[in-house]
């Protein structure tokens, strides 16, 4: 799917992040599983990350990103009229979380439900909500891209644990005045699922005493191919977009690429010519928190101030499905703190 802005103006008018407290280093993972500092940086220039407490779930990680991102727009939870959030990890299968942030935020005029396409969600859901603003569905929607990863993780293998971390990120959309989406593009290969699933737990593979025993709730992935589409699907679905909205590569001023791995970003850059300077990467930091890398890195980007009105922001999302997708912005006043 591609498409650029049908002429009414939609922007980020709000940004909220929050992650865990807890920091596990790769220090600390070396003391739990046969790894070390060195490897991982080196493989994935991830440093460290953080962990969800065991009493904490997704929607408690969402609600103080999704409080943040409404104060920073002005809005009461009550005037919000979509919630949409991207996740793999909901609470549970149902309800939806986004059915329980709008209880928790007192959303009570907004249809909510949860969206999930791996750690492409965020891009699709904040597609989804342009779409329903554009479309006149709905006025002012939050989108919330988070994920407990630690949960899912099957932290006896080394090749998927060091990789994942904790954390949520929400934005408000409203209408503005001018500036805000140009487009998007997003797509999915269904073929390439079997790359990155989890296999118990759903229709097909029920919860049994075998589907525990032979760890089949947990994160499955084979990292060199996913590697391979991460580092495809970054330049061809930026450059699909920004031909889509007009743009070139030297117009784009902040580029916040899902932070997988520092590996694939560096691969990505490189590729489509964009500075060093201009790329969004805190990896470092939070290692890959899936749905919500995106929102993260864009409140990063805000705190050190490169987000200012009138920049060209440049966002795209990788993950499973396997699924892709990009948003082109122009950086509103509203938006910028
Ligand atoms: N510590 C130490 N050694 C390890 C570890 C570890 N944590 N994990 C694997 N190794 C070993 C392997 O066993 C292998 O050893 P061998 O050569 O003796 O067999 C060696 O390191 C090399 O392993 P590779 O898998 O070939 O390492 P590679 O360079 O491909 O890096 C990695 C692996 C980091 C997983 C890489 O493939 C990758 O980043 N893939 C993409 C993963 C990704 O981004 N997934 C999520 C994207 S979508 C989403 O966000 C949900």
């Amino acid at each position: 799917m591609i498409g650029s802005a049908n002429g009414v103006a939609i922007s980020i008018t709000g940004l909220g992040a929050y992650v865990p407290d807890r920091v596990l280093t790769n220090d600390d993972l070396s003391t739990m599983m046969d790894t070390n500092d060195e490897w991982i940086r080196e493989r994935t220039g991830i440093r460290e990350r953080r962990i969800a407490e065991p009493e904490q779930a997704l929607s408690d990680l969402c609600l103080p990103a999704a409080r943040q991102a409404l104060a920073d727009a002005g809005l009461e939870g009550s005037e919000i009229d979509l919630i949409i959030v991207a996740t793999v990890t909901p609470d549970m299968a149902f309800p939806s979380t986004g059915a329980i942030l709008a209880d928790q935020l007192g959303a009570t005029d907004a249809a909510a439900y949860d969206l999930s396409a791996g750690c492409t969600g965020f891009m699709y859901a904040v597609a989804q909500g342009y779409g329903m603003l554009a479309g006149g569905l709905a006025n002012k929607a939050l989108i919330v891209g988070g994920d407990v990863l630690s949960k899912i993780l099957d932290w006896g293998d080394r090749s998927t644990a060091v990789l994942f971390g904790d954390g949520a990120g929400a934005v408000v959309l409203e209408r503005v005045a001018d500036g805000g989406f140009l487009g998007f593009e997003l797509g999915a290969d269904g073929s390439g699922g079997p790359q990155l699933y989890l296999p118990a737990g759903g229709s097909r593979t029920p919860a049994s005493e075998e589907s525990v025993a032979e760890h089949l709730h947990f994160v499955q992935m084979n990292g060199r191919e996913v590697f391979k589409f991460a580092t495809r699907v970054l330049v061809s679905s930026a450059e699909a977009v920004l031909a889509e909205c007009g743009r070139t590569i030297e117009d784009v001023d902040v580029y916040v690429p899902h932070q997988a791995n520092v590996r694939i970003i560096e691969h990505a850059r490189q590729k489509l010519g964009i500075p060093e300077e201009k790329t969004v990467i805190d990896v470092d930091r939070y290692g890959n928190t899936s749905s919500g890398s995106i929102p993260l890195a864009l409140a990063d980007a805000r705190a050190d101030g490169r987000l200012q009105a009138g920049r060209l922001v440049l966002m795209t999302g990788m993950g499973a499905g396997l699924t892709w997708g990009s948003g082109l912005i122009e950086w509103t006043a509203g938006g910028d703190g």
